[in-house]
């Protein structure tokens, strides 16, 4: 199981809540995605993860097999609607169902709008919006045939009130919002229950070195637990709940969505951020020329 995952790796839900359930979870090798396909496996489903990078999902699925689940993995840049299509139809032929889909494959990185570089913006827009369009649609066929399914998509909470560096993936998560309550009016009918969730902090590899100061000069001895204290104290200022995310929390809720107890939730925007963004202070100004 992952390192980040919540300290217990006992679930709150009962055992086997997803027996005989097929699971598509995209970016499902690493950090929340990983947790989200880690849960899904312990609660019974089988879970294909998929992502660009091979050696991630291999080495998760095998993990996943490893600790009794049942996992297996696929090798997918949700930019292209052609594999997609063709995964999604490769597991449907393989696993006679698909459950649940989890849109959680994202490209975001900090960079000045002035100077995004059309290919840059086209990156991150296309792996974050076009890519939850083209899984959502893929598996459309496959979920009304069987009479229904769950389709959940991890946004953000930083375009609810704009995000400086960040316009391309705040304008990709308010199109994975629309999309959200789009999608959850049309596919109704058919029993496609369609929401997201907006993850708060959770400490990825990037928050980590963020937090680490610049080594220490003159032959200090550094403190190796220096973006551990700041990131304490980030959580008592910052996040009323004083703590930071983990996959966990994010998994909890993809489960409890894909759950019967979701079963008159669809259309919905679930924040999930110990109540970060409510409390958060205004966005940072941009220096005036
Ligand atoms: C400016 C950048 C850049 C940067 C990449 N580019 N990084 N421009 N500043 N820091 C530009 C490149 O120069 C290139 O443009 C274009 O983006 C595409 O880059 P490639 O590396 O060729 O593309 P690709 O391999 O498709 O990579 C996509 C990516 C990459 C998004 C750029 O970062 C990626 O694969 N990320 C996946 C992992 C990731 O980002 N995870 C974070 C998800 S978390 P040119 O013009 O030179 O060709 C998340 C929640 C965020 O989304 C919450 C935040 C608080």
């Amino acid at each position: 199981m992952s390192e980040q995952s919540a300290p217990s790796t006992q679930s709150v839900f009962r055992d086997g809540l997803l027996r005989g359930q097929v699971a598509l979870v995209t970016g499902g090798g690493t950090g929340i995605g990983l947790g989200i396909s880690e849960l899904l496996a312990q609660l019974g489903a089988h879970v294909v993860l998929a992502s660009r990078t091979a050696e991630h999902v291999e080495k998760a699925a095998q993990s996943i097999r490893d600790a009794g689940g049942s996992a297996s993995a696929e090798t997918l840049d949700v930019r292209d609607p052609e594999r997609v299509n063709g995964v999604v139809k490769k597991i449907a032929a393989e696993r006679g169902r698909i459950d649940v889909l989890v849109n959680n494959a994202a490209g975001n990185f900090y960079a000045p709008s002035e100077s995004l570089s059309p290919n840059a913006w086209r990156s991150v827009i296309e792996i974050d919006l076009y890519g939850t369009f083209f899984c959502s649609q893929a598996v459309l066929p496959v979920m009304k045939t069987q009479g229904g399914g769950r389709i959940v998509s991890i946004s953000m909470t930083l375009h609810y009130r704009g995000w400086p560096l960040m316009a391309h993936a705040t304008a990709a998560k308010a199109g994975i919002d629309a999309l959200t309550r789009t999608l959850a009016l049309e596919w109704a009918p058919w029993g496609v229950r369609m929401n997201a969730i907006a993850p708060g902090p959770i400490p990825t590899e990037g928050v980590r070195k963020a937090f680490t100061p610049p080594p220490a000069a003159g032959g200090q001895v550094p403190d190796v637990f220096a973006a551990e204290k700041a990131m304490e104290s980030y959580a008592r200022k910052a996040i009323p709940a004083g703590r930071w995310g983990t996959p966990r929390d994010i998994a909890n809720m993809v489960a409890f969505l894909a759950s019967p107890a979701g079963e008159w939730i669809t259309g919905a925007i679930m924040v999930v951020d110990g109540g970060e963004w409510l409390a958060k202070n205004p966005a940072p100004q941009m220096q005036r020329p």
